[in-house]
């Protein structure tokens, strides 16, 4: 497959003007010339003609959102979201850093087919790389007069003003994204009525693409719709980048062609992710970035086309697959993901700033060997708060249960407090009995359980503190039997924590906020956690930043769990 956005992401100088116009598989800034040959309606009708789907989340077609902008209502705005924060995604970055020109050129098209005079391109705070090869680049096209006045010599002119954001996840959302442009904080409006093609910047009517969108245009604006759409599938034609991480051998940056690649095919193939890491076996996957319910072995065969993974239980999202193997905590991956949400939430609706707290302290104090038996149901009964009714989530054969279809519904302003649900119903549904066995367990090492009975011998000395130890009432056909995969148990690295603060609920002699030592644990040997984290894959962005404790007295006016 002739690479598109993606050719010229070896080229040492491919950031560059001359690097763009001399490699690749298209000679730079011809499809600005191509399309300026055209009727601005034109343009728009090639790519509505060639389904150029949004690459941002939703895989809505581009050209059909540019015809939404109510006419004759001036000025309009090209937005350009480059804020990519979701967990595992990072093609943005990589199509920003390697070849700049290539998005400015896209920014140049779209602009020409909507009318604006003005674009903004945001990008995440924390991609000062990005940055600065934007703005070199912005340089070398104002020089070369292909941005500004009369661009090569017509009467189309156009500004493109790089800003960045403050590293906010929320504001990758568009309206939070358009709030933030504003000089505001970035937190979502109301969709109706703030429907940025009608109402966006400046309440005016403004187009919000996606990097890699803008990207494709270029491509096509040199050949045509029939060769866009000559691979991929009918509904879904073209390429796509993928974000592969976890535990495969060759993590990384994949162009695709849509709707045809398989999960599997992703994994195993050479070109893509070479196998599950030191021969393990696959536990399970996020499909499309960290928002996305779960998959699992079942669904490997199924191709990354937006129906069939939506009719499965799942969405392709934002493109980022992370893979976790049989050595990942389900739980523990489960609160990784769900602490990056809690943390990201901007705050303005009840239902997503309190309950993603809850999700975060009930997960953790289980994690923490504090958990109490009425935990899953308290887990899912919040998360029915934020998403109420049956959420989107994968079959599982083994449990003769069918899949769920995206979407999921939601009483809260944007998707951002439901996204934290989905690792929570995909993880409790398919590793019930691994939640159980932390609850009842007690024990803080991270482990991996299967289903075992009770009247099976024990072999594994953690069993030695099972649920009768506890006294707790725990149904015994759910029991399940621990296997640690600490593989290096001998060379483990410890976890130094002298006392740990216990997950007791408040009474008159403990309030609420002093947090009383319990017990004291030492020298545990942690089995391969780091891979686990990095499999949740949140870029260390809430690492160590004294939120993750086990704590749960109240603060700053949020409500104990
Ligand atoms: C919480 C949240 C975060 C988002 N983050 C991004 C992002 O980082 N980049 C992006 O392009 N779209 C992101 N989106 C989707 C945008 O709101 C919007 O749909 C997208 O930028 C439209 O571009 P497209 O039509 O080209 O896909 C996010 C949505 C939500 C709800
Ligand atoms: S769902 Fe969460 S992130 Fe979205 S607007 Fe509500 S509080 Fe903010």
């Amino acid at each position: 497959m002739q690479a598109r956005v993606s050719s010229r992401f070896d080229v040492l100088d491919g950031h560059t003007i001359a690097g763009y116009q001399d490699s690749g598989t298209y000679r730079g800034y011809d499809g600005i010339k191509a399309a300026l040959q055209m009727a601005p309606n034109q343009v728009t009708d090639v790519v509505k003609d060639a389904t150029v789907l949004g690459r941002g989340g939703a895989g809505f077609p581009a050209g059909v959102k540019w015809g939404f902008c109510p006419p004759g209502v001036w000025p309009r705005y090209i937005v350009v979201n480059g804020d990519e924060s979701e967990p595992g995604t990072y093609k943005d970055r990589v199509l920003m850093e390697r070849d700049p020109h290539q998005l400015i050129e896209g920014c140049l098209i779209a602009a020409y087919a909507i009318g604006a005079a003005q674009v903004f391109l945001y990008v995440r705070g924390e991609m000062p790389h990005a940055q600065e090869r934007i703005a070199a680049a912005l340089n070398e096209a104002y020089a070369a007069n292909l941005v500004g006045k009369n661009i090569l010599g017509t009467d189309f002119s156009v500004d493109i003003i790089l800003t960045w954001g403050a590293g906010a996840y929320i504001v990758g959302e568009e309206t939070a994204l358009i709030e933030s442009l504003e000089g505001n904080r970035g937190m979502p409006r109301l969709k109706p009525p703030f429907f940025p093609a009608a109402k966006g910047l400046y309440m005016q009517p403004t187009i919000v693409n996606n990097v890699e969108t803008l990207s494709n245009l270029p491509w096509l604006f040199c050949h045509s719709v029939d060769e866009y759409r000559s691979i991929g599938t009918e509904t879904s034609p073209g390429t796509r980048l993928v974000a592969l991480s976890g535990h495969v051998n060759t993590p990384g940056v994949f162009e695709i062609p849509q709707g045809t690649t398989t999960y599997r095919e992703l994994f195993e193939s050479e070109q893509y992710g070479g196998g599950i890491r030191n021969g393990h076996e696959l536990k399970m996957f996020i499909p499309g970035g960290a928002s996305a319910p779960w998959f699992f072995q079942e669904q490997v065969d199924l191709p990354l086309e937006g129906r069939p993974v939506g009719a499965a239980g799942s969405m392709l999202g934002s493109g980022a697959i992370v893979v976790m193997d049989e050595t990942t905590d389900a739980v523990r991956a489960c609160l990784r993901i769900v602490r990056f949400f809690a943390r990201e939430s901007c705050g303005k609706c009840t239902p997503c700033r309190e309950g993603t707290t809850w999700e975060e302290k009930i997960l953790q104090r289980i994690l923490d060997g504090y958990g109490r038996p009425s935990d899953i149901d308290l887990l899912l009964d919040v998360a029915d708060n934020i998403s109420p009714g049956p959420y989107p989530v994968a079959a599982d054969p083994s449990q003769g249960l069918d899949a769920v279809p995206f979407p999921p519904r939601q009483t809260t302003i944007c998707p951002l407090g439901p996204s934290s649900v989905a690792p929570i119903t995909s993880a409790i549904r398919r590793f019930r009995h691994e939640f159980e066995a932390k609850i009842t367990l007690r024990d803080r090492i991270p482990v991996t359980v299967e289903a075992f009975s009770f009247d099976e011998p024990a072999d594994e000395p953690a069993l030695g503190t099972l649920a009768g130890a506890f006294d707790l009432d725990v149904d015994r056909s759910s029991a399940v039997k621990a296997v640690r995969h600490d593989a290096p148990t001998v060379d483990a690295p410890t976890v130094d924590e002298p006392t740990i603060e216990p997950a007791v609920e408040p009474t008159a002699e403990t309030p609420a906020d002093e947090p009383v030592a319990v017990e004291t644990v030492a020298d545990e040997p942690v089995a391969d956690q780091a891979a686990v984290d990095d499999a949740a894959g949140d870029h260390g962005r809430d690492d160590d930043d004294g939120h993750g404790g086990p704590k749960l007295s109240g603060s700053g006016g949020r409500f104990d769990v």
